[in-house]
């Protein structure tokens, strides 16, 4: 949580931070704030959105060519002026950005008071710049090694960036657990949480480590490890266009990334599948090839929508590989003492890669022996990094922070992922391979098919506008869409949603049903068809509203459902892929006519970097 950028060079550094911080708006929004160098070093800071910040400062007296930014998600400290970031240390000559958590902060801030530090801020991060700044005073020595011993002492996770009012030409920066991406252009270096703050300056980037210290003097970069050994830079071209990261005519970012489900599905598959030919490869498995393919059982850790594309492939993987399969929530996983074996493999599921809890629980699992292998959407990532092996989900940047077009890029993957393991042991018939195959290059233009109800669900959603609650449910490998349904629905609309398995509903959540109950059924035409019938028609008997997901021609629903919505008929196993579009779609219309925030949705941020 929490977007930084930082700048040093021969431009105006106030543009570039502002719009770095709008492109990283998604990461936090509560506050925003930069600090810039030309003689004095002056923070400005509000509480917020960026724009917020924007409105209130006159470009004209913000000349420089180094400062820091930041936008805020809060941890320590409600959301204010004064906790916004940038922090100075207490004698003014300091100033940081951080992303993270300090969590031994109270200890640190107790002996610094007792050493006349004044702290203005509720936050751990003032506590950190008092700490460096009384290093640095202490030692006598330069800030970049008054930095390294601090963070010695420091425990928790952090990306930094700091200025030193007497350095005009410096930028000292440092990472542990939280994303940092250092660009390098002609005479001039960018810092940020991801890339996107970046690409339209340099494609050169450097993904620093953890536990790295960047220092940029004068125009000279070095980067060093904690115990002060220098370490060479891994210089990568990016490759990101600065059209992926707008907004392209939609008027949401979530909109537009709903609609490039056809193409992101597509990108997905590019290269990697063939019906015609049977080609089926993932890049990523070579290596691991034969530990794949003798696991014992499959484990899946995410958390979120992640999550609930695990548990899609928990369905497909035990279909087809006949292997046993399990999904864990990644923040329950790493707090117990779970059964890990050598011979678990371990999926670790997330589009941004900086999913603090899941990468803790790649870290246990790797420490029990379990292989791990990533499926991420963000390109070098810190989980990515951290995986054995893996496969990247190429859906593109994803903006909104409701996550969208991750979800069937994830269960895309997942899907060659598992047809390719049951083919190589044998657990699927050629025919049964072949038609999957088949059906999986088809579904990019059924998703397209199924976008077209778009009008029609932004109708229907003006009809539940004013509802309370919601109830979705769904069976077998549909469950999981209803689970993501409702995700989707509450956490931008701010609706209250639960997602079920329709079986459980008269174990509970039947005594809900009433007039005013919307509830939302996934009935397409597979295996549990009739049972879902069966369920619409208890729903109905309770005066509930139904709306329906159905298959394109069913006659028997519309007859029953106060609503259908006709997605184009495909395989039971890839159902998901196009069941879960219009969910997309109505909760979006919903939140849009609700006059929420739907790019930004309160109290969220896309990459969970706190546990
Ligand atoms: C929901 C959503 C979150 C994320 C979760 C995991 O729309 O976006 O639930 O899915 O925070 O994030 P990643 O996939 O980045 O690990």
């Amino acid at each position: 949580m929490c977007g930084i950028v930082a700048y040093v060079g021969h431009r105006q550094a106030y543009p570039i931070i502002i719009k770095g911080l709008k492109r990283l708006e998604y990461r936090g929004y509560d506050s925003a704030g930069i600090a810039l160098l030309n003689g004095d070093l002056s923070v400005y800071k509000k509480k917020g959105k960026v724009s917020d910040l924007e409105d209130s400062l006159d470009p004209k007296d913000l000349e420089s060519t180094i400062g820091i930014g930041h936008t805020r998600w809060a941890t320590h400290g409600e959301p204010n002026d004064l906790n916004a970031h940038p922090h100075y240390s207490s004698n003014g000559q300091l100033a940081i950005i951080h992303n993270g958590i300090i969590e031994n902060y109270i200890a640190l801030k107790k002996e610094l008071e007792s050493r006349g530090h004044v702290f203005k801020s509720q936050t751990d991060s003032e506590v950190f710049i008092n700490f460096i700044e009384q290093i640095f005073t202490d030692l006598n020595c330069d800030l970049e090694e008054a930095v390294r011993i601090a963070l010695q002492k420091v425990v928790g996770a952090y990306a930094i960036v700091i200025l030193d009012k007497n350095a005009p030409n410096q930028l000292i920066a440092a990472r542990k657990g939280s994303p940092m991406v250092l660009g390098i252009g002609d005479n001039e270096f960018l810092i940020a949480s991801d890339a996107t703050p970046i690409i339209e300056y340099t494609k050169k980037v450097v993904y620093i480590n953890d536990y790295e210290i960047v220092s940029i003097k004068d125009g000279e970069l070095s980067i060093k490890n904690i115990n002060a050994e220098t370490t060479q830079p891994y210089i990568q071209e990016l490759d990101l266009r600065l059209d992926a990261i707008e907004k392209g005519g939609f008027e949401h970012f979530m909109l537009k990334e709903i609609f490039e489900q056809p193409r992101s599905i597509a990108d997905c598959l590019r290269g990697r599948m063939n019906a015609q030919t049977g080609h089926l490869v993932l890049g990523g498995l070579i290596e691991y090839n034969n530990k794949v393919m003798n696991a014992n059982r499959f484990l899946f850790v995410a958390c979120g929508t992640s999550w609930h594309a695990a548990l899609v492939a928990e369905y497909i993987f035990e279909e087809l590989t006949r292997v046993p399969a399990e999904v864990e929530y990644a923040s329950e996983f790493r707090y117990r003492n779970p059964i890990v074996h050598e011979g678990d493999v371990i999926f670790a599921i997330s589009q941004s890669g900086e999913t603090a809890d899941t990468l803790a629980a790649i870290e246990l699992a790797k420490s029990k022996g379990a292989m791990i292998y990533g499926v991420c959407n963000v390109v070098g990532s810190s989980i990515a990094r951290a995986s054995h092996a893996g496969s990247y989900t190429h859906a593109g940047p994803e903006i909104g922070v409701a996550s969208t077009k991750a979800f069937t890029a994830q269960v895309t993957v997942l899907t060659m992922m598992a047809l390719l393991i049951a083919e190589k042991k044998g657990t699927i018939t050629a025919q049964r391979f072949h038609q999957l195959i088949t059906e999986l290059e088809n579904i990019p233009a059924k998703v397209e098919r199924a976008l077209k109800s778009n009008d029609y669900i932004a109708e229907l959603a003006s009809e539940y506008v004013d509802s309370t609650n919601a109830l979705y449910l769904g069976r077998g490998v549909n469950f999981p869409v209803a689970l993501e349904g409702a995700l989707k629905l509450k956490e931008i609309s701010y609706i209250h949603a639960e997602g079920y398995p329709a079986a459980e509903m008269k174990h509970g959540p039947i005594a809900l049903i009433d007039e005013n109950m919307p509830v939302i059924f996934i009935a397409t035409r597979d295996s549990g068809y009739e049972k879902i019938v069966s369920n619409i028609q208890e729903v109905k008997a309770r005066k509930g509203k139904v709306i329906a997901i159905v298959t394109e021609g069913d006659t028997l629903i519309p007859t029953m459902a106060d609503h259908i919505i006709e997605v184009p008929d495909t395989d039971e196993l890839l159902s998901p892929l196009l069941n879960v579009i219009p969910l997309q779609l109505f909760s979006y219309h919903v939140a849009v006519l609700r006059g929420c925030n739907v790019d930004q949705p309160r109290n969220l941020a896309k990459s969970v970097t706190v546990e």
